[in-house]
């Protein structure tokens, strides 16, 4: 049985965080179904991680370089487990999460993805998206697996790619949907 009250998060970012911003933002209601516990990052100068702290939040920062990804990821995982953390979110966390992690926090980790997966796992995806002659581009909330971008994907949102688009305007097109699908996904994940 796991205790009453709000689910305990942790978000994961390597960047600015806007996704995280949102997740924050929509956990600060009374009747939200998750709190944010930590917020760490691969990336000690992470824009995000700042906004985070300057918040109040907790966080934690850590670079993989010159200690390696197992020791790195065994002092995430103890941060987030001292933090009582119960899902993971990542947030335009950019690195690879090992299978070891992965296994530890089975179907317990949610990542956001800028496309309509299964198509465009990887980076790119709205450069691929309108070099295909797609009409429609997205972004995907998934559960993660040890493989890249793969696992059930839990919710989906669609934006039309115009004739004038690049990478850039497309991306900011779907950035906005993001931010309205995620905490609206990780809702549902928490409180089922
Ligand atoms: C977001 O578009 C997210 O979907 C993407 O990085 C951006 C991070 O922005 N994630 C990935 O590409 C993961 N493979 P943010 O730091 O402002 O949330």
């Amino acid at each position: 049985m796991r205790p009453e009250g709000p689910v305990k998060v942790g978000i994961l970012i390597s960047g600015r965080g806007s996704n995280m911003q949102s997740l924050v933002a929509a956990s600060q209601g009374p009747a939200s179904a998750y709190q944010i516990a930590l917020v760490a990052s691969d990336k000690p100068d992470a824009a995000g991680l700042a906004w985070a702290a300057e918040r109040g939040l907790a966080t934690f920062a850590l670079s993989p370089k010159g200690i390696g990804k197992p020791a790195y990821e065994a002092a995430i995982d103890q941060a987030l487990r001292e933090a009582g953390v119960e899902v993971i979110a990542l947030a335009g966390y950019m690195r690879l999460l090992s299978g070891e992690f992965v296994r530890r926090w089975q179907g317990r980790i949610l990542n956001i993805h800028p496309s309509l997966l299964p198509l465009y796992k990887g980076l790119d995806t709205h450069a691929r998206a309108i070099e295909a002659g797609d009409a429609k581009a997205g972004c995907s909330v998934h559960i993660v697996t040890e493989q890249l971008d793969d696992g059930e994907v839990l919710g989906q949102a669609e934006v039309p790619i115009l004739p004038d688009d690049d990478a850039t305007a497309l991306a900011a097109r779907v950035l906005v949907e993001e931010h309205r699908l995620y905490p609206q996904v990780l809702t549902e994940f928490v409180r089922r």
